[in-house]
């Protein structure tokens, strides 16, 4: 299993993790049976399991602990909170370009509700790595960071990540309390965090977990067309005209995926492994199957080459449709 530090002074843990939020329904529909199991063979072979709060509103983390009884080591868990999604609770709406609005509330008298509400779902006394999924415009970064180092002091978090965030935000968050990760969405056709944010955790010593590193499915080239219900209708880069661009583009992509004989999943995953070894993608299935696919992708070492080509076919800007988050 290809491992790597999660940030300085981090646990070492596989590269390539398990993206939970599928599950949920979100991209094609789930049930519980089949989600535990997967769960499970994520868990068997020692994968991070990222999830959130808000993924099912709570039913993500129920999984979770569904998947982990009776098991004897227990394997790393990330969760994160920020994003509200019960009725009536005080909240900053953010737009997300998508089509609909996040709630969002970094107070630290939420951020303690919620870490005790995720730990009670997930049947644990400590998460491995607890994130603030998205930054509140109305409270001070600072503030939470203070809120969130409270709850490592306690015993309830063993590392801090941050989701969704500016550089600057980093680097102020980072003065409060050390910060192992920072996810955000990158990937062959989401690559802005190149310019600034990488930089800027590359010099703090942070990693970067690589959230939609399949580019939400599109990048395995499997996905053809979405149904109504399908939540990715109303990503830029899948609806319209830009979603037959981007086929057109990625057709370049799948025919080295096919000179290589892997899956256009593996090359997508492994060109993400190739970009340092402070990247971790967190692909999502809901399939078992599909996660041992995945994971073979860390067995590949592409050539400087081949690197160089497929960035050549997806330099920023290739894949039309621009996401705001
Ligand atoms: N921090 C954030 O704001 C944020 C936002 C989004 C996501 N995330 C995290 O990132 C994780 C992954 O992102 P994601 O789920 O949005 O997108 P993703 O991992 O880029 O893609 C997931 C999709 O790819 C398909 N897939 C996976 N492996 C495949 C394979 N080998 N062949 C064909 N299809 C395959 C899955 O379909 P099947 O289920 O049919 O296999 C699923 O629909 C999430 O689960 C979540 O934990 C975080």
């Amino acid at each position: 299993m290809l491992k790597a530090q999660l940030g300085t002074n981090g646990p070492s843990i596989p590269r390539i993790g398990y993206g939970a939020m599928v599950l949920e329904g979100y991209y094609g529909t789930s049930d519980d049976i089949t989600a535990v199991d997967t769960l499970s063979r994520a868990m068997d072979l020692g994968l991070m399991i990222d999830s959130a709060d808000a993924y099912g509103n709570g039913h993500n983390e129920v999984l979770i602990a569904k998947a982990l009884e009776h098991r004897g080591e227990r394997p790393f868990i990330a969760t994160k909170f920020g994003l509200v999604f019960e009725e009536g609770l005080s909240a900053r709406e953010i737009n997300t370009g998508w089509g609909f609005s996040l709630r969002v509330n970094a107070s630290p008298e939420y951020a303690k509700t919620a870490l005790d509400a995720s730990l009670r779902r997930l049947n644990l006394n400590q998460v491995d790595l607890w994130y603030l999924h998205y930054p509140d415009p109305e409270i001070e970064i600072e503030e939470t960071i203070s809120a969130m180092a409270d709850a490592v002091d306690a015993g309830k978090v063993r590392y801090l990540g941050l989701s969704n965030v500016t550089a600057e935000q980093v680097r102020r968050a980072h003065s409060v309390h050390p910060i192992n990760a920072v996810q955000y969405e990158y990937s062959l056709w989401r690559r802005e965090v190149e310019t600034e944010l990488l930089p800027t955790l590359r010099d703090l010593g942070i990693a970067l977990v690589a959230w939609s590193p399949l580019g939400s499915g599109f990048l395995t080239g499997t996905v053809t067309k979405l149904d109504e219900s399908d939540f990715r209708q109303s990503n830029p880069k899948l609806s319209g005209d830009n979603f037959e661009a981007n086929k057109k583009r990625f057709e370049k992509v799948t025919k080295i995926a096919s000179e290589l004989k892997l899956t256009p999943a593996q090359l997508a995953l492994a060109w993400l492994l190739s970009q340092g070894e402070d990247i971790f993608p967190i692909p999502g299935t809901r399939k078992s199957s599909r996660i041992d696919e995945n994971l073979l992708s860390a067995s590949t070492t592409l050539t400087q080459e081949l690197v160089d080509r497929i960035n050549q076919i997806t330099a920023p800007g290739a894949f039309v449709g621009e996401t705001l988050l």
